[in-house]
């Protein structure tokens, strides 16, 4: 896709941003307005957005922490979160229905990646569910077992990507 951007979440991305997550999770399961902005305000190096023609279509949110257990609900609302944690947690990717399959999730995962790298992280870790264990490790993640969470009232998996030098 020619007109494909993957950058980092500027403040007036909000309203789209909330589209994206609207569209990708249950009400049960999606973060808030709020829960977004705060992410955005927190930790905007972790936050990325594709912008296709002017219009965010993708986003990839995430924390950052020393614990490998990445089953707490606190973290995603940044408690607990240190920039200089070795862990990456992703808390969601998305792409608009619309927009799906052709790639934009993996091109934010891997300008993800690659940032990860940059800075020395040890891991990314993510929560998903059974149907996109096969996604993950396409993408070169492990599955790491069933997690406690019971967010949403779903059963979530472990995903994990080491990140080597
Ligand atoms: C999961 C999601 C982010 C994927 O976005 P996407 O932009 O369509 O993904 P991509 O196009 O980058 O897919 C990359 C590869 O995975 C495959 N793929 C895409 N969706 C898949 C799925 N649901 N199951 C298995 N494989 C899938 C594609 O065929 C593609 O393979 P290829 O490169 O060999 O052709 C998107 O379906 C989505 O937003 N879902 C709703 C929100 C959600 O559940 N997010 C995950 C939270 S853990």
């Amino acid at each position: 896709m020619n007109n494909l951007v993957i950058r980092n979440v500027q403040p007036n991305d909000l309203a789209e941003c909330c589209a994206v997550e609207t569209s990708g999770f249950s009400p049960e399961e999606a973060a808030s307005r709020e829960t977004i902005k705060l992410r955005m305000d927190m930790f905007s190096q972790g936050f990325f957005v594709a912008e296709f023609n002017g219009q965010v279509v993708g986003m990839l949110n995430s924390g950052c922490t020393n614990k490998d257990d990445i089953s707490d609900e606190e973290l995603k609302q940044l408690i607990g979160h240190d920039i200089n944690g070795k862990n990456m947690v992703i808390f969601a990717l998305a792409v608009l229905p619309e927009f799906q399959r052709r790639g934009i999730a993996k091109q934010l995962m891997l300008s993800f990646v690659e940032e990860a790298r940059r800075n020395k992280k040890e891991k990314v870790l993510l929560m998903c569910k059974r149907n996109l264990i096969a996604y993950y490790q396409g993408l070169g993640f492990a599955h790491a077992g069933l997690s406690r969470s019971t967010h949403g009232g779903a059963e979530w998996h472990e995903m994990r990507l080491s990140i080597s030098a």
